[in-house]
């Protein structure tokens, strides 16, 4: 399979934060309290990052917020670098190594800061850069690689923080109720969702010899950017996803959601994507968001109750010409579909492929082949929560379909649901949506073809 990959690539400084160390950091700043019962959502001040984290800690949820000031950058780099562990992050950075990983023939990425730091964390497998019409393996990058690279290297602070864990905020004691991470992002390209020129090219060039494109990145978008306005930026994505489709009949898109900041943002890019692109992935606390945009209420969605989010999927895909939806959460993963004559099995074998693919990656923190992901996940136990929940939305299914998971008409959408694995000590939870999106999308189309 040959896939284009934009617009979100950089490098994740995963940190394992907990309760003793966030608790002596706040002794230092007192106003976090006050910024956590009124949360700024993005970050200007060294406490905006705190408030964040206890936030998060607090509540078991996930976030990203953006750091407007580079003394903040600075203090996040000087106090957690060296103590972190830095990988491939972005979604499509993420998304693009997982498929090169599990065996496409090539993967053609948008990266907005082509530095050394930042292209060893690409897999070496099938990833080609496009550059002046030409692809490049990562061992031919040479002069075209960013000058100065410390000043262009994007790094996003993943604070990553366990269950159970404990912390003080004004001598209240917090438990946290589930692990989950919080993230300071720093990154002014992404910011404005850059597309390369070089990428440009290449890919409306040989939009014809390729299966399919994987887009993710507009949760990065900002309201107030100066000078240069979201609705535009979206508007030149959405005008490069339809001269694709336009040179290729058979090119199938995925756009990957993601915690957006703003609500006019994320309501702008859901209504514009969803004519355009095949389907759309997103966990439930971006469904949640979506649906409470829209009207409906997201606390049975962050209760993670199947039958409230497979009822939000379908409304929000009937109210925007979206056809397909995939919410991937902790404990199962579900998926929306207009096309009810389309094989269920396919669906959830493919389901089942990026479930193993996402659990193998959460306990061993890397990529590999696929058939030492699988051999790891048949070591990983399904969630139980998530089985529960397949049978429970099962119920409500008409015309159920032969299948391994559960499958059937819901609303006159086709639904497939099947509960994912969890490893109890994960490396990591970030890039776990990200895994299972790709991972999907590849069996997909290998299935299909
Ligand atoms: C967002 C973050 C990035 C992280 C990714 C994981 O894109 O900006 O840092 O790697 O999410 O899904």
């Amino acid at each position: 399979m040959n896939i284009l990959c934009a617009y979100n690539a950089n490098i994740d400084s995963i940190y394992h934060i907990d309760g003793e160390e966030l608790s002596r950091l706040l002794a230092d700043h007192p106003d976090v309290q006050e910024k956590v019962s009124k949360p700024p959502g993005s970050i200007s001040l060294v406490s905006d990052v705190l408030a964040g984290i206890v936030i998060c800690m607090r509540d078991g949820t996930g976030a990203e917020w953006l750091v407007h000031d580079s003394e903040v950058f600075d203090w996040l780099k000087q106090t957690f670098l060296e103590r972190s562990l830095m990988r491939m992050g972005g979604n499509m950075g993420i998304m693009s190594n997982v498929l090169s990983e599990l065996g496409a023939s090539k993967v053609i990425p948008n990266v907005g800061s082509l530095t050394e730091l930042q292209a060893s964390f690409f897999s070496q497998k099938s990833i080609l850069y496009p550059h002046n019409g030409k692809l490049y393996k990562s061992s031919e990058l040479g002069s075209i690689l960013q000058g100065d690279a410390s000043s262009h290297e994007l790094i996003h602070f993943v604070f990553d923080f366990k269950k159970g864990d404990t912390l003080t905020l004004a001598g209240e004691r917090i438990v946290v109720p589930r692990e989950n991470r919080f993230i300071a992002t720093y990154d002014p390209l992404n910011f404005r969702l850059h597309i390369d020129e070089h990428f440009r090219d290449y890919a409306l060039e040989h939009a014809k010899e390729m299966d399919g494109a994987i887009i993710s990145g507009y949760h990065m978008l900002q309201e107030d950017m100066g000078d240069c306005d979201y609705r535009e930026r979206l508007d030149s994505s959405l005008e490069q996803l339809i001269s694709w489709k336009k040179e290729n009949d058979n090119f199938h898109i995925h756009a990957e959601f993601g915690d957006f900041s703003s609500e006019n943002v994320a309501s702008y890019a859901f209504s514009i994507l969803s004519p355009v692109v095949d389907r759309i992935g997103m966990n439930e606390d971006e469904l949640a968001t979506l649906a409470r945009m829209n009207g409906m209420d997201s606390k049975p969605i962050l209760a993670m109750d199947p039958v409230e989010i497979a009822e939000s999927a379908i409304s929000l895909c009937n109210d925007f010409g979206l056809c397909r939806m995939l919410v991937h959460t902790r404990e199962f993963v579900l998926s929306v579909s207009c096309m009810k004559d389309d094989d269920p099995e396919l669906i959830v074998e493919a389901m089942d492929f990026g479930v193993k693919c996402a659990a193998a990656f959460a306990f061993s923190g890397k990529l590999a082949d696929r058939e030492t992901l699988l051999d790891i996940a048949s070591g990983i136990k399904e969630s139980e929560f998530g089985r529960d929940a397949s049978s429970r939305l099962g119920k409500y299914l008409v015309e159920k379909r032969d299948c391994s998971g559960i499958c059937g008409l819901f609303r006159s959408y086709q639904l497939s649901i099947i509960p994912t694995r969890i490893c109890a000590e994960p490396v990591s939870t970030v890039g776990l949506g990200d895994t299972i999106s790709a991972a999907i999308f590849l069996r997909e189309l290998e299935l299909n073809s």
